[in-house]
């Protein structure tokens, strides 16, 4: 087979906030740059972040920020990363401003900042209740007004890599509009291809999070950092998982159980409804396990936001109102809505070091290859990430891999792709469209979706978590017998389908195999048989690889102890 091929000098797979701020600096230091993405830039899932964007603004000091970040990750973040976070949150801000990106604003013209969990003071900026979209589309005009090439509706299955000297020249890809193959040989390559919470069956996140970055490295061999580090964010729709931003509570919203007990006073008595996710997600399916839920199926929590002024929900929330009304057919200016647990943020991913630059092993960087966002793992959250630092994640470690970039490039020589680079990603699309078995996409992923939650969700221990390893190599074996009824050309979507639970299953292992390994709870990572943290023992990164029969084999590497000495984490 003979795939074309087109070069540039940077190739970023991924058009949210960290590809498009990538994108643009590239462009701008007059590098060809070509953004793939399987949406429309405007579509990315970062557009969906609602509550804000942390700095410490005027008198604050970035320590104390630093400091939330730290322990809210459970001491498992690097700190030099969480160090550079911080810091440069502040000029991220003003990056952003300068942008045109509106922030809501106080009475004094100051830019306003909303309590957000598990943070001593109220540092999230915020531009309403779509602080995401306004930021997204902010950077995606900047980058188009500075000539990037964006390429919406192209799906990327394939990193060319070798391994022999760990150097990365290019991504295939095909079009799917038309099932058009193309290699996209480049210098550098940036991964921005955002989280893999799509796993679960009730989650926050838009559809196309299916986290293909993550296995298209992976089935190259490259390891993957900390991915049983999954995080619930506490307040979705109940009948859907659909996202009522943390906002919602920093603007006063309160929890209650079906006794009309404001149960957070019992979990975390200090900063109740805004204690970080991981402890507030927890309590809230305990309540509901213990029988003190809402609802027909006493399965929800009532989140009330009926005491604020309608002006402020007006002002401030508007699109949290739109949501619940649309979804749930309560106005939360006069009525509780029914809330509960949803699958929303991915703390594992891609190892990066502090310059976005990606680590083909433990110990070595690889050469052209870099990871920005949520697919990446910095690893600035740890095992916890806190609301509203991943927007900040985001656009500050896109900038950084864009800016590293400019600077590695004049050391990099182009290696040349050959048209028979295609060949693997075009094999595995062919073998899908003809397949003869009997297995549906969706059947298969519904039932990985659904286990995930029960078996390796917010509460874990070994019987289930081996009983999700099971499911995994029977729905793996299944899908070597999936059978599509569409086999056209064009826009192709149960074919893109198919490669998305690919890719799912693949990264599935890996979350099961790292939690089942860590015998202890830490953040987002409970385990119900080692309900303490055990920092002799676990205070560590996990690096997992996964051979092409689904073996996973895990290591582990120091995390980076600065200033912050673990430890008890109260709220
Ligand atoms: O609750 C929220 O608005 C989500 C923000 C975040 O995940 O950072």
């Amino acid at each position: 087979m003979s795939t074309p091929i087109e070069i540039s000098d940077v190739v970023i797979v991924g058009a949210g906030l960290a590809g498009c701020a990538a994108a643009k600096e590239c462009r701008e230091a007059g590098l060809k740059t070509i953004v793939l993405t399987k949406l429309h830039p405007l579509r990315s899932h970062s557009g969906a972040a609602q509550g804000g964007i942390n700095a410490a603004l005027n008198e604050e000091s970035a320590l104390s920020h630093e400091f939330d970040t730290v322990k809210g990750g459970d001491y498992l973040g690097d700190q030099d990363a969480v160090k550079l976070l911080t810091d440069k949150a502040p000029e991220t801000i003003r990056w952003l401003e300068r942008m045109g990106a509106v922030f809501s604003r106080r009475e004094d013209g100051t830019i306003a900042q909303r309590p957000f969990g598990g943070q001593s003071v109220a540092r999230a900026c915020y531009a309403k209740d779509r602080t995401g979209l306004t930021c997204l589309q902010t950077i995606y005009e900047q980058a188009t007004r500075a000539g990037v090439d964006f390429r919406a509706e192209w799906f990327v299955g394939d990193l060319l890599y070798e391994a022999q000297t760990r150097r990365a020249y290019g991504v295939v890809a095909y079009n799917l509009a038309t099932l058009e193959f193309r290699i996209f040989n480049a210098k550098a390559i940036l991964f921005a291809t955002g989280g893999y919470a799509r796993a679960y069956a009730i989650n926050s996140n838009a559809h196309c999070n299916t986290g293909d970055g993550l296995s298209i490295f992976a089935r190259r061999n490259l390891p993957l950092e900390d991915m049983e580090f999954v995080q619930f964010h506490p307040t979705g729709l109940a009948n859907n998982g659909i996202l009522i931003s943390e906002a919602a509570r920093g603007e006063g919203g309160r929890l209650y159980n079906g006794l009309g007990e404001r149960f957070m006073e019992r979990y975390a008595p200090a900063k109740l409804e805004l204690a970080p996710r991981d402890v507030v997600s927890r309590a809230i399916e305990q309540e509901i396990a213990q029988g003190r839920g809402v609802g027909e199926n006493k399965d929800a929590i009532w989140l009330d936001l009926t005491h604020l002024e309608t002006a402020i929900i007006e002002e401030r929330l508007p699109e949290l109102r739109d949501l619940a009304l649309t979804f749930q057919g309560r106005d939360l200016a006069k009525e509780r809505i029914a809330i509960r647990a949803t699958a929303h943020y991915s703390m594992g991913g891609i190892p990066t070091d502090i310059r976005s630059r990606v680590r083909a092993t433990r110990h070595a960087l690889s050469i052209g290859l870099y990871a920005a966002g949520e697919c990446a793992c910095v690893s600035v959250h740890g095992a916890n990430r806190l609301g509203a630092n991943s927007l900040l994640e985001a656009v500050l470690f896109g900038r950084i891999a864009g800016e590293t970039i400019v600077r590695d490039l004049p050391t990099i020589l182009l290696r040349h792709a050959f048209p028979r680079d295609g060949d693997r990603f075009r094999s595995e699309v062919q073998t899908l469209l003809k397949n003869g078995g009997s297995e549906s996409v969706a059947a298969l992923r519904t039932r990985l979706q659904e286990s995930m939650t029960a078996h390796a969700g917010i509460f874990r221990d070994r019987s289930s978590l081996e009983k999700m390893r099971t499911i995994v190599s029977e729905i793996r074996a299944g899908f070597a017998a999936i059978r599509l009824g569409d086999k056209s050309s064009a826009f192709n979507t149960e074919l893109m389908e198919a490669l998305e639970l690919g890719h799912m299953i693949d990264y599935a292992a890996l979350i099961v195999e790292g939690a089942l390994a860590r015998e202890e709870s830490r953040g987002a990572h409970y385990r119900d048989d080692f309900p303490e943290r055990n920092d002799k023992q676990f205070l560590k990164h996990t690096f997992g690889t996964i051979d092409t029969d689904g073996a996973v084999s895990l290591s582990y590497a120091p995390v980076t102890i600065i200033r912050h000495q673990p430890q008890a984490r109260t709220y």
